[in-house]
């Protein structure tokens, strides 16, 4: 049966003792919830897909969310690295604390989907202008906990334990010169007043059917991290090499010899590990040698000791290459501190596998393959244990391989995955508070 008939059915037929659905491992009340605020969380999904904030902009979504949550007559913390949201829902009875986050920031990307409900929205980033659109769902993920903290509202009394609402800013990154995302919710004390004893979190992906819930245990997405490196030579005439030392061959060399890190040097069989150069600056005229080359790139690692190996082996061919070309190099790798492997906690994400399945229905959870991309999540779930999955956003029967990826100009949430996105975080937060998920 079709998830969304099955919630309808439960809707109409709530009185219905457990079981009548004989297949249907799902709780009763979360099929009722879902489909009592199904229109709601659709409508302001669209809300929120028509009004995109870029990072660290999210005035108007993050207004909205505390509007919301002040409305179920929650005490939301607002302004939390710059537009994040906070609120705690305390049960009727004792039992854990979990966090539940969602992010809320678009990216610069301009809409080509052609929904009636489309951004036409611009902004400045970088320095240019350009349209801004809910490319990576996050105006699901949104609206989707909008709708769970309803939902747990309106169980208050049955509730077992305490839920930390986290609707989180400038997920895809802060803007240049500036600080956001999970790392400044974190190190601006979301977790300090409460500390949870596991954090959930979900992201709607093109590449499943809006059917499907994806989930692995251990590490799920890479870490991500971004170096530079600045190769010092010295300039010359370009008819007269040996009057200098030309940056531009000992950055070529650089860029060759640094593949062979991933290739040859790294146990790949125990986790990949992606290399790639990203940009070379460097000279203005066709015959003059220039003083300096600009290389800069990224690399994805799903574990932390090879991680940090990656980043002394490709600083070490850095200085070593330029060395051989009487060049030196300024390396800075990584640039910056990034983001982390995210890691599902194995035990839970045992633990918490029948919840999704009981959403999603009998085998339609899927073992999702390790995914390249990077969040921020990640931070939350170093910090205790995190169970982060995927729900598909493609609509059932679309080649979801061949559907635009998330952050393409072209990409659509099926509306049925917010459906789904909100029955499984429901239920995998009452299972997880009353202390025997799969239930
Ligand atoms: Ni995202």
């Amino acid at each position: 049966m079709p998830r969304h008939a099955a919630a309808l059915l439960l809707a109409c037929c709530a009185a219905l003792p457990p079981g009548v659905l004989a297949a249907d491992t799902q709780r009763p009340e979360v099929g009722v919830a879902a489909a009592a605020l199904q229109e709601r969380v659709v409508a302001w999904r669209r809300d929120i897909h028509q009004h995109p904030e870029l990072s660290n902009r999210e005035t108007r979504t993050a207004a909205k969310v505390a509007d919301h949550l002040r409305g179920l007559g929650l005490q939301p913390r607002t302004g939390i690295a710059h537009h994040g949201v906070t609120a705690v829902l305390r049960g009727g009875r004792p039992g854990p604390r979990l966090a539940l986050r969602a992010d809320m920031d678009a990216l610069p990307v301009t809409e080509e989907t052609g929904l009636p409900f489309a951004s036409t929205a611009t902004d400045t980033y970088r320095g240019q202008r350009t349209g801004v659109m809910h490319a990576c769902g996050h105006d699901a993920h949104t609206a989707i906990l909008m709708g769970v903290a309803e939902a747990l509202v309106g169980m208050r009394e049955q509730l077992a334990g305490e839920v930390l609402f986290v609707f989180q800013p400038a997920e895809e990154g802060a803007p240049e010169g500036e600080q956001g995302g999970a790392r400044l919710m974190l190190e601006e004390g979301v977790f300090a007043d409460f500390r949870p004893d596991a954090v959930f979190g979900l992201h709607v992906f093109s590449t499943l059917n809006a059917d499907t819930i994806g989930v692995r245990a251990g590490p799920t997405m890479a870490a991500s991290d971004r170096f530079g490196i600045r190769v010092i030579g010295r300039q010359t005439h370009g008819s007269r090499p040996w009057g200098g030392v030309d940056p531009i061959i000992a950055a070529a060399q650089i860029v060759n010899q640094s593949q062979a890190i991933v290739s040859r040097q790294m146990d790949i069989s125990a986790q990949p590990v992606v290399l790639s150069f990203g940009a070379i600056n460097g000279g203005i005229r066709y015959n003059i040698i220039p003083d300096a080359v600009e290389l800069v790139g990224t690399i994805r690692t799903f574990d932390e000791d090879m991680r940090a190996d990656v980043f002394r082996r490709l600083g070490a061919v850095a200085e070593h290459v330029a060395a051989a070309n009487g060049a030196t190099v300024e390396a800075r790798i990584p640039a910056e501190e990034g983001n982390p492997v995210t890691f599902n906690n194995e035990a839970l994400t045992a633990r918490m596998r029948p919840s999704l399945e009981a959403a999603a229905g009998t085998g339609k959870v899927v073992d999702m393959p390790l995914v390249m991309g990077a969040e921020d999540f990640s931070l939350y779930a170093r910090e205790v244990p995190g169970l982060f999955f995927f729900v598909g956003a493609t609509p059932v029967g679309v080649d979801a391989a061949t559907a635009p990826s998330n952050h393409s100009p072209k990409f659509d949430v099926d509306e049925s995955a917010l459906d789904l996105g909100l029955r499984a975080m429901l239920q995998a937060t009452l299972d997880y508070l009353d202390g025997d998920a799969g239930s």
